[in-house]
């Protein structure tokens, strides 16, 4: 794949266009002025391919890849199994999908579809075919699309029976999935596995193994699916294949279906302007953050929207900056490309208002247009941190598979145990002390990395708690939390005390936890001359862990209710590293204090001081260092970069003022 330059452009349906060439001809002339060298193509498309079952009309499609690419633009080709067309739902009821409560749904939306059905599955592989043949091998073509945001579970009688095959696989016999399940709990045994159901509010939901293995499997149906398609794509094509992932996205496992994707991609909308944009750019960042991690390796941002998003609550205009900040923000966190939805806004149905490169006015002087324009222009000029990588040295775990166990867990919080916001705290304030950050899996390797924060862990494997121990043993500076090493893979309590498998290392064992009401708040104060040097007291909300030291230093006791004094936070060295146990969920000061200290004992770590506000991310690529600082705050901000750099993009000049870009270079030696 070439990743010499940034990749600039976006989701493009000419079949919305066939009956007024004159659009078209227009919109290429468009594409041109504002630096655009990509479109997705094919993306819904289906009907217009495949009007009847097995009708072919690719004309269009390979009239208008032809005419991008005498333009230089290329193209990313969509597979169209996001949505399908009305015949094909028509003549086959069983492709559409069956809900929990076992109705089967009524034709239209997107990815109302069954996964497993052997019709759709026909149907979609031979479109996908189709594709392949005759657009497939096209030197315009960069990249395959597949389908558009898989989403969802189907729960028709062909899914159950894939259900019970699958558990069976993994379970091989019934007794064990008993055990392992713990039904003699209410007597809900069960005798075979054909007896085994997906969970529906109609009957079983509270075996939390059985709603874990099912949000599994349907990773796994998911993935088997992609497997599919990429097959079909396979029999004429061997470019590189990825699928667009979401924001935060509960229903899949996104670490499972990386391995079948040659490059990650993913949409993001954050709602911008809501609140302070340094805000919604740290969470935004985690997001890039994590995306990347998954294939350590620059991944695309395959959606933003140029200006409103019309299915959030307000679709806001992105103020003057905002669309072109935002782009450099993902670059900035190793992004490859900078794609919109949607190069021209629909004239019809549910995206007719949604934020597009050319809205209905359709010319090129509007605000939005000349801001893709400038930033088709900025991508040009720092072409050559194409396909650079990001090198962080700390790194925060969020596991998918503990926040499906922790949300069904019933208790302590069934009023929020609030796992996202609280990795959340770690990584800002880490990422606020200017330094990358990898956002990891518990299964991820943990060589490469000086700190680690892996709060929250409730659901510990062993090999997790093993991983985590020889960190630390080697030298890694680890931070553990409250609820930690709770239970096993299928949500069964350990026995003999918790965290398991790492109460010898961090020194404590919990005994209790107490689950504090909203309107409730603790807090806890610093240990005089403790070895880290906290100082402060601060609050804390929602859990309180109370903890029993075995070898740990208590650096932090709370002050209130019945556990005053007693540990809120303790370290512990542990082979040539170090463990930190933090027992309660503190406010946001405390982690921004408790991180500075930490990472002030950390010889050599990369970083630079800035501001609230700018956000400092780097990339790196054949002996240099890229230096990306956006300053999202609302007013003008200082940055204190170390003289190696030599500015590249932007004045240099400080302090920043809002939502400017500034790009430097270093020599590596
Ligand atoms: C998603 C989809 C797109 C489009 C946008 C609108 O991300 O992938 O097809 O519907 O939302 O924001
Ligand atoms: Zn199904």
């Amino acid at each position: 794949m070439n990743r010499t330059y940034f990749w600039h452009g976006g989701d493009y349906n000419p079949e919305q266009w066939l009956k007024m060439p004159e659009i078209l001809e227009k919109d290429l002339d468009a594409f041109q002025k504002a630096g655009i060298n990509v479109v997705t193509l094919g993306m819904f498309s289906w009907d217009t391919l495949e009007p009847e079952e097995g009708r072919y009309e690719f004309g269009w499609l390979e009239d208008i890849v032809e005419r991008l690419y005498e333009r230089g633009i290329f193209v990313i080709l969509g597979t169209p199994s996001g949505a399908r067309p009305r015949w094909l739902a028509g003549k086959y009821p069983e492709v559409l999908r069956v809900n929990e409560r076992r109705e089967r749904n009524l034709y239209g939306g997107r990815h109302n579809h069954c996964y497993t059905s052997p019709i759709y599955r026909e149907k979609v592989r031979n479109i996908d075919v189709e594709l392949a043949r005759r657009l497939g091998s096209h030197p315009g073509v960069l990249l395959w699309h597949l389908s558009n945001e898989y989403e969802g579970a189907c729960h028709c009688p062909l899914c159950q029976e894939k259900f019970q095959e699958w558990l069976r696989e993994k379970y091989g016999d019934i007794g064990r999935l008993n055990e392992r399940w713990y039904t003699t709990f209410w007597s809900h045994r069960y005798n075979t596995f054909e007896e085994i159901e997906s969970p529906s509010p109609l009957g079983e939901m509270d075996l939390h193994a059985l709603v874990l293995d099912w949000k599994r499997f349907v990773t796994d149906r998911t993935a088997d699916f992609i497997r599919a398609e990429k097959a079909a794509i396979r029999t004429y094509s061997d470019k590189p294949v990825t699928t667009n992932f979401m924001y935060d996205y509960e229903g899949l496992n996104y670490e499972t279906l990386k391995a079948d994707l040659d490059i990650i991609s993913w949409d993001s909308y954050p709602l911008w302007h809501r609140g302070e944009e340094w805000r919604t750019a740290l969470d935004t960042g985690f997001q890039h953050d994590y995306f990347r991690s998954l294939k350590h390796a620059p991944f695309l941002l395959m959606e933003c929207s140029p200006s409103a998003t019309n299915w959030q609550p307000v679709g806001k205009l992105r103020r003057p900056g905002m669309l072109f900040a935002a782009a450099m923000q993902a670059v900035a966190h190793g992004s490859d490309s900078v794609l919109y939805f949607q190069m021209r806004q629909s004239r019809g149905a549910s995206e007719k208002f949604h934020g597009a490169v050319l809205d209905h006015y359709g010319e090129t002087t509007t605000r939005v247009f000349r801001e893709v324009a400038q930033t088709g222009a900025a991508l040009k000029e720092i072409k050559e941190i194409a396909g650079s990588s990001v090198k962080a040295e700390a790194a925060v775990l969020f596991d998918r598979e503990n926040d499906w166990a922790i949300q069904e867990a019933q208790g302590p919080r069934n009023a929020g145990m609030h796992y996202y916001d609280c990795v959340k705290k770690h990584y800002q304030a880490l990422r606020c002390l200017g330094m990358d950050v990898d956002v990891l899996s518990a299964d991820a390797e943990l060589d490469r990395y000086k700190i680690v924060a892996a709060p929250m862990l409730y659901m510990m494997k062993e090999e997790q708690a093993k991983r985590l121990r020889e960190f630390a043993g080697q030298g890694g500076i680890l931070i553990l939390t409250y609820w930690s090493g709770i239970v096993d893979e299928t949500d069964l309590c350990y026995l003999g005390g918790t965290p398991h498998g790492l109460m010898e290392a961090a020194g404590v064992r919990s005994k209790e936890i107490d689950a504090l009401y909203e309107e409730e708040e603790n807090s806890a104060e610093a240990v005089r001359g403790n070895r880290l040097g906290l100082r402060k007291r601060y609050r804390c909300r929602n859990l309180c862990d109370l903890i029993e030291t075995k070898g740990a230093e208590i650096l932090m006791t709370y002050q209130k209710d019945f556990y005053a004094g007693q540990p809120a936070v303790t370290c512990k060295s542990w082979g040539k590293g170090k463990i930190f146990y933090v027992c309660a969920d503190f406010e946001e000061m405390f982690y921004k204090d408790f991180y500075r200290l930490i990472v002030g004992t950390i010889p050599g770590l990369q970083r630079v001081e800035a501001e609230e506000g700018i956000s400092v991310s780097a990339r790196e690529k054949e002996k240099k260092r890229y230096l990306f600082l956006i300053n999202f705050g609302r007013q003008p901000l200082r940055a204190e970069v170390p003289e190696k750099y030599r500015c590249l993009f932007g004045s240099g000049k400080m302090p920043m003022e809002p939502l400017s870009v500034y790009i430097y270079e270093m020599r590596l030696e």
